[in-house]
């Protein structure tokens, strides 16, 4: 298979997503949220993080309690990587990001190649950059505005909770958000803003928001986006207009990707380009 050929790597990423024996039957989500947190280390302001680099191959990056279970993910991904060696994980990871979103029926988000894998540890971003799940709307716009996104930027992203499940073993929440995890639509937001949403401690004494039969799930963070008034304003429209929903979704996750991601005159992500801005 000639290098370069992305077209294949995008086939070969569809034909893991279906797997019988794991959560739903698909691989799908749990790829979005690996390129997601492969992505969301970013900060701005020093230029760090960010998905270049694939730096969560290496422990310090790996272990950080926000990203158990995305062993999984980057497991589904091996035989893909065994068959084009010549792509970097960085890019193996977001594009399957990419694919993943497409394939469960969402749209089509741009998608560039040339991040390269880090060859040792030095640029591993702190561990407690992602979200962290228990907390509200402060926190949640503080570590999006540290990667550069705004309100609605946040809200369109958070829409990726259309999208798999909580596992108790992974994060201490359980259950999926909405009735048909595989499928990407507005669901999410359309749940969201029902009023039976109760306060419940779940079977590992974490608490969460369920329906009425405990079947569907909210974070703390998800009831943050009803709660707040800017946030809530962007629920709304999402609820009411997947169109609109689809479009901001694809740019916002475009851009997440892209993060700390400056090329160089060969297409190549740079790690000095980054390092000048410090
Ligand atoms: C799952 C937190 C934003 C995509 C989860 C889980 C937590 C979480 C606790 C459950 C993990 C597990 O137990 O397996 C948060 C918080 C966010 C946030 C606190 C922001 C305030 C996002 C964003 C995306 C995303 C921006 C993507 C654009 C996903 C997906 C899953 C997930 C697809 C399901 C993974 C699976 O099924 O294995 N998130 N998340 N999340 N998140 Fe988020």
């Amino acid at each position: 298979m000639a290098a370069g050929d992305y077209m294949a790597v995008r086939d070969a990423i569809k034909k893991i997503i279906p797997q019988s024996s794991y959560d739903d039957g698909s691989a799908g989500p749990v790829l979005v949220r690996l390129a997601w947190h492969a992505s969301g280390t970013y900060d701005k302001k020093s230029g760090t993080g960010g998905s270049n680099g694939a730096t969560m191959r290496y422990k310090l990056e790996a272990s950080d309690e926000a990203n158990n279970g995305l062993e999984y993910a980057r497991k589904f991904l091996d035989p893909v990587r065994q068959q084009f060696p010549w792509i970097s994980y960085a890019d193996l990871w977001t594009l399957a990001g990419v694919v993943a979103i497409e394939y469960m029926g969402g749209p089509k988000v741009d998608w560039k190649p040339g991040r390269v894998d880090d060859v040792d540890e030095q640029y591993v971003p702190p561990n407690g950059r992602l979200p962290d799940a228990t907390q509200g709307e402060d926190h949640i716009r503080s570590v999006f505005y540290r990667m550069g996104f705004n309100d609605q930027e946040i809200v369109a992203l958070s829409g990726a909770h259309n999208l798999g499940r909580c596992h108790a073993d992974r994060s201490g929440f359980e259950g999926p958000w909405v009735p048909m995890p595989t499928r990407f639509s507005n669901t999410y937001f359309k749940l969201l803003l029902r009023s039976e949403w109760h306060k419940r401690t779940n079977s590992v004494g974490v608490e969460q928001y369920n329906d009425e039969d405990n079947e569907l799930m909210m974070l703390p963070t998800d009831m943050a986006l009803v709660k707040d008034p800017k946030f809530r304003t962007w629920v709304e429209k999402y609820a009411e207009d997947k169109d609109l929903f689809y479009r901001d979704f694809a740019a916002g996750f475009g851009k997440l990707l892209e993060l700390g991601v400056i090329r160089g005159p060969e297409g190549k992500a740079l790690r000095q380009y980054a390092r000048a801005k410090l």
